[in-house]
């Protein structure tokens, strides 16, 4: 079955990113018929370290398109959003690249809370009430008149950094202050309905017009166990996630996600590529959208390329190709779940620079996601916030977990963190 434009041999594709999610996604395409390479982009000591994938040290878009055009990559995926924001995929198609991402434009819907607020309006898309505001006092005024709990976030891009869950309204004045005082936001910020409920991440492939939707995953955001501590860019995460019933699931798909792929088409944005609807499912099996992604999670994209039975560049050929309809994706009926280790002092100043000891061999049902790791004088070290994601399949919750912490005890970087609990929702249902 064949979509696009390729060849049966010597083929190489693209990964740009250097986090687990990339490790995941390459090391899925790297089981590809007829693969030469897989190229990534600027990648980690992982990529780094597997055979049929190969680091290249670019992130500029236009030297990332000379590399694919001189290299006749069939096929590029992007990782995270920066990029996707910053255009590279308008780049590539104009120069007749072929490319899976959504367009600059797309990609508002992460890059401006504004624009994906009031899309989600403009199309009867379910969300939390909002209004938006670049002057303070107007703000201020609004959580006075709400009251608490409130949310307050940054208009742009801000790396997970840009979101205040405030449990009082002099917590929500002293964000607004904050985001409304760094000219990097971008000068405006939205203020939000507190929403109750159980995330999740509800992931799905878009050509434009069909829609092929990911297993369902549930991501860890707070640094600590219980879901304590800062934010940050998720800690863990498992797939399947229970509470993405097949009810919520089909609402999902027919009350945020269809009505956003035919909103975009008719507002002449057309969607292409990953797309990453947040979750807040409410006791009445209620869905609301707490915020879309352009792209794919990090670390969800861990345990779903674990339960990935399907070929992923079939599934990303036909998604280039306009022609989703045509295929599903099969999963493993197991669970698999990731912890990340994280370094020390992580999600503030992430310490770099750690010697890492003893990383054990990959398994069918366990691998070692690299994420902030690369080599210095013959060792591995870490070079990011998060590390790895030791990511496992088994039959069950319990025993995903289980295998997951026992593998992590062998492994030892100084200031090592991770959480214990993950997995918690999932085993307390
Ligand atoms: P976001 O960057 O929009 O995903 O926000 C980060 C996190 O803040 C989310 O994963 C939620 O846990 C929380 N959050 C954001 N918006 C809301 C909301 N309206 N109600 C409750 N929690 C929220
Ligand atoms: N893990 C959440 C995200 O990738 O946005």
């Amino acid at each position: 079955m064949k979509a696009g434009k390729t060849s049966s041999h010597a083929m190489k594709l693209l990964v740009v990113g250097s986090g687990g999610r990339e490790h995941a996604l390459a090391w899925c395409l790297a089981k590809a018929q007829g693969l030469q390479k897989v190229f990534v982009a600027p990648g980690n000591a992982g990529t780094a370290g597997e055979h049929e994938l190969e680091n290249v040290p670019l992130t500029d878009i236009d030297a990332l398109a000379d590399f694919a055009q001189q290299q006749n990559v069939q096929l590029t995926v992007v990782g995270p959003e920066a990029p996707l924001a910053a255009g590279i995929v308008n780049v590539f198609r104009a120069r007749g690249l072929r490319i899976f991402g959504p367009t600059k434009e797309a990609a508002q819907l992460e890059s401006s809370k504004d624009f994906a607020k009031r899309f989600m309006a403009r199309h009867q898309i379910p969300t939390a009430r909002f209004q938006t505001f670049s002057e303070p006092a107007a703000a201020h005024a609004y959580v006075d008149q709400q009251g608490a709990p409130i949310v307050v976030k940054a208009d742009g891009l801000a790396a997970g950094k840009g979101v205040v869950v405030a449990q009082n309204v002099t917590e929500a004045h002293a964000a607004i202050d904050r985001m409304l005082d760094n000219s990097s936001a971008g000068g405006r910020i939205v203020i939000e309905e507190f929403l109750e409920g159980e995330e999740a991440s509800f992931m799905v492939m878009v050509d434009g017009k069909n829609v092929l939707p990911l297993a369902s995953s549930q991501d860890h955001k707070r640094i600590g166990d219980g879901d304590s501590g800062p934010n940050t860019g998720g800690m863990g995460a498992y797939s399947p996630a229970p509470v993405v019933t097949p009810e919520v699931h089909a609402r999902a798909m027919r009350e945020i996600i269809m009505p956003t792929v035919r909103g975009m088409a008719a507002d002449g944005i057309p969607y292409t590529g990953f797309l990453y609807a947040g979750l807040m499912v409410g006791k009445d099996g209620s869905v609301k959208t707490v915020e879309f992604n352009c792209r794919l999670g990090d670390p969800e994209t861990q345990p779903i390329m674990m339960r990935l039975k399907s070929d992923l560049y079939t599934l990303l050929d036909h998604a280039v190709a306009g022609r989703l309809d045509e295929i599903e994706a099969n999963w493993d009926r197991r669970v698999a779940l990731g912890v990340v280790l994280a370094a020390a002092d992580y999600p503030d100043t992430p310490r770099l620079g750690d010697v890492v000891i003893g990383l054990p061999k990959n398994q069918d049902d366990c691998r070692i996601f690299h994420a902030g790791t690369s080599e210095r004088d013959g060792q591995l070290v870490t070079s990011g916030g998060r590390v790895f994601c030791v990511t496992t399949l088994s039959d069950n919750v319990k025993q995903a977990q289980k295998r997951a912490y026992d593998v992590i005890v062998g492994i030892h970087f100084d200031g090592m963190q991770y959480r214990r609990d993950i997995g918690h929702r999932a085993l307390n249902r």
